[in-house]
């Protein structure tokens, strides 16, 4: 097949790229003019940006691809300027996603395949919930729930948005391996541990469903060669609660151990978003992955690597 990967210089979709040349399929890489250099080896580079409708629609007509895959975000400026990374990532969830639709549909391509989270329903009774839970749109922090609207607005584009192209969301869990925030060397989170900057809300019971890289990578590849539409997670057999995952990470990163504070204090010291992953948030099972779209993860457990790359 033809494919046309947006966000082709970032954590999965510069290795996605290969994986799907791999398989046999023809790949355009979509890039940034000031990417360009770090563009992946592909069938085609060409160059757009995401927010401009004109020369997305150009460059789909160009590659004529069968399916688009969406891998847009601002993410990476999480470290440097969070709330600037959130606001340019919902740009891109809502505006971006329908000027992808939109040049998907010019280009004649029949489904897109977008990336999306597993980390945004509400907190309900249940420490792991499947696709169905309600998401957080209403989360009494502005900022998450401006984030989580945009992430159901890019669902419900992908899902809604054209009869004729078939859509699939992958909601990736808490991404770690080499680029993320939990890599060994450079990650934002894993320098906040290493720092002692990371503490344990007492009982520590807010659940975290990671996903290895790879297993990010292998779940858009299933996705593109499947014809089921509909929103999955995409997450690790283990879903963890923080008094779980936070000491085992520091250990494995050889930091001191994560002290206590008590839970109240937690959005004091840790911000809202992060007291909540720690403290309330559910963890998000992989099972419709697994039976409707035939993927499973090959990195099971987040014990076997978390922080070791
Ligand atoms: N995805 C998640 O679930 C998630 C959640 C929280 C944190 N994180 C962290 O965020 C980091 C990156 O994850 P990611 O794969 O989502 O993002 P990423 O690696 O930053 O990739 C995003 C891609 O979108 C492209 N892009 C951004 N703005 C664009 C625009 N206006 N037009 C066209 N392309 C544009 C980027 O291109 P350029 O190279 O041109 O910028 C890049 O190719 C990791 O550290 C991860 O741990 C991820």
């Amino acid at each position: 097949m033809r494919i046309l990967v947006a966000g082709a210089t970032g954590v999965v979709g510069h290795p996605l790229v290969g994986a799907l040349r791999a398989r046999g399929h023809q790949v355009t890489a979509l890039v940034r003019e000031e990417s360009r250099a770090r563009a992946p080896e592909a069938d085609a580079v060409m160059v757009a940006d995401a927010l401009d409708p004109q020369a997305l629609s150009a460059a789909a007509t160009e590659a004529r691809p069968d399916v688009v895959v969406h891998q847009l975000s601002a993410l990476r400026l999480l470290r440097d300027d969070p709330p600037e990374a959130f606001a340019r990532t919902a740009r891109l969830r809502v505006e971006g996603t329908a000027n992808l639709l939109a040049a998907a549909r010019a280009a004649g391509a029949g489904r897109l395949v977008a990336q999306s989270i597993a980390f945004a329903a509400a907190p309900t009774r249940d420490t792991v919930v499947d696709e169905d839970a309600p998401l957080y749109v209403d989360a009494p922090d502005p900022g998450w729930a401006a984030t989580v609207r945009a992430v159901a607005e890019l669902e419900t584009q992908v899902l809604h948005g054209y009869p004729e192209l078939s859509g699939l969301v992958l909601r990736y869990g808490s991404l770690y391996g080499p680029g993320t925030a939990y890599a060994r060397t450079d990650g934002g989170t894993s320098g906040r541990v290493l720092a002692g900057k990371l503490p344990l809300p007492e009982g520590g019971a807010g659940v975290t469903s990671f996903l290895h890289v790879e297993d990010a990578v292998g779940a858009a590849v299933a996705a593109v060669e499947s014809e089921v539409s509909g929103a999955f997670h995409i997450t690790d057999d283990e879903p963890a609660p923080a008094a779980q995952w936070l000491p085992h990470f520091a250990r494995t990163l050889d930091a001191p151990p994560p002290r206590t504070i008590p839970a109240a204090m937690a959005p004091r010291l840790l911000g809202w978003y992060m007291a909540h992953q720690l403290t309330s948030a559910a963890g998000a099972s992989n099972a419709r992955a697994r039976t409707e779209l035939g993927w499973k993860p090959l990195r099971p457990s987040w014990r076997d690597g978390l922080g070791q790359e």
